[in-house]
């Protein structure tokens, strides 16, 4: 098969870790005969200077009309000034509103040979895989209003968390169908004792859940999630949530897996192209060394093959080769080994091969 794919690299460590993950790619159309054609395009910090903005329409076209897209990581100091017109995160922002991917999928599986690499007790994360499913275009990222004003000489900012009643549908939908041939437990985490947002979610996700009686649904409040995630980790199957709750308990998952630099996301519409990124930053403080860890890329390459794609074979077989690599060893410098990326990626394409 022929896919097109759009490289969005970013900023930091976001070339290095996609320039890796092609790397695998380019093995998997070796070895089941597809034809990759990648069009690498400016995103964030790096399309500011060049263009002034940090998304431009033309970049916009060109993972439109992809079959998937490959993101690195947007952001770095030199675009943080909190006055600055343009920012980096707007581009990554507009191109999931863009692409009208409302939901993010955040697997969180912990290795067994990883537990010790988590601060949180090992006995904790045996077992550990669930999926984290994030709604991506809507509530506090993009509720209107959204401004700064001066009030008779006081500065007033306001950000605003909104749903729709179909916004909210549409991803509890999903998680439902996720959890199906999984666990079959759907957690909802709001904060429906004080967010009239967080209550018409969870009527909704009551309403949805009345359809799958198979499945079991489960509120949590966002507070108790984040307690949970870390208390007994192994209760949660598929967790579904507001875009903001689900920005920061994504990464507080992440340090179940041992390091950020393991995850990996998938971003999906009701058709079109999925955008797939690690769920990691820019890493400025380590770009340009060759030592970020590019499994968070490469896994989402494999979820790339599987969402996008329809090739389950080429992604599991991803996903093996990764897991294989980390039983033998191979680990980057996050989790303490002694791997830069283009090695740990050599680990994973011999295993691919072999
Ligand atoms: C993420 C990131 C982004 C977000 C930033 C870079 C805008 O933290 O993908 O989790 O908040 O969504
Ligand atoms: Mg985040």
């Amino acid at each position: 098969m022929n896919f097109t794919i759009t490289l969005t690299p970013g900023d930091g460590i976001g070339p290095e870790v996609v320039r890796q993950a092609v790397r695998v790619l380019d093995v998997i159309a070796a070895k089941f005969n597809h034809t990759f054609t990648y069009r690498e395009r400016l995103l964030g910090g790096c399309s500011i200077d060049q263009f002034g903005a940090a998304l431009t329409d033309e970049t916009l076209a060109d993972c439109q009309s992809a079959d998937a897209v490959l993101l690195g990581a947007v952001g770095g100091p030199k675009w943080d000034d909190p006055q600055a017109k343009v920012r980096p995160e707007q581009g990554l922002l507009a191109l999931r509103k863009g692409l009208g991917v409302f939901a993010n999928l955040r697997p969180v599986k912990v290795h067994p040979a990883l537990v010790n690499a988590s601060p949180v007790r090992a006995e904790r994360l045996h077992g550990v895989d669930m999926i984290v499913v994030r709604e991506l275009t809507g509530g506090l990222y993009f509720g209107q209003p959204k401004e700064r004003r001066m009030i008779d000489g006081k500065e007033r900012a306001v950000d605003t968390l909104e749903y729709w009643d179909y916004e909210i549908h549409r991803i509890i939908e999903l998680a439902f169908q996720l959890a199906l041939p999984r666990k079959k437990k759907v957690s909802s985490v709001d904060k429906a004792n004080v967010l009239e947002s967080s209550r018409l979610w969870r009527q909704i996700a009551i309403e949805v859940g009345k359809k799958y009686p198979t499945v079991t649904l489960e509120h949590m409040l966002v507070d108790t999630a984040a307690m949970r995630l870390v208390a007994s980790p192994t209760n949660v199957d598929v967790m579904v949530t507001e875009n903001m709750f689900g920005d920061i308990l994504t990464d507080e998952a992440s340090v179940l897996a041992g390091s950020m630099g393991m995850l990996p996301s998938a971003s999906l519409g009701a058709s079109g192209p999925g955008l797939y990124e690690p769920i990691h930053g820019s890493a400025p403080d380590i770009a340009g060394k060759g030592i970020a860890n590019p499994v968070g890329t490469i896994l989402s390459c494999a979820l790339m093959l599987r969402y996008s794609l329809k090739c389950e074979k080429e992604a599991a077989a991803i996903e093996t080769a990764v897991e294989r690599a980390i039983s033998a060893g191979c680990l980057t410098k996050d989790l303490n080994g002694k791997l830069g990326s283009a090695q740990m990626t050599d680990e994973i394409i011999a295993r691919l091969r072999g």
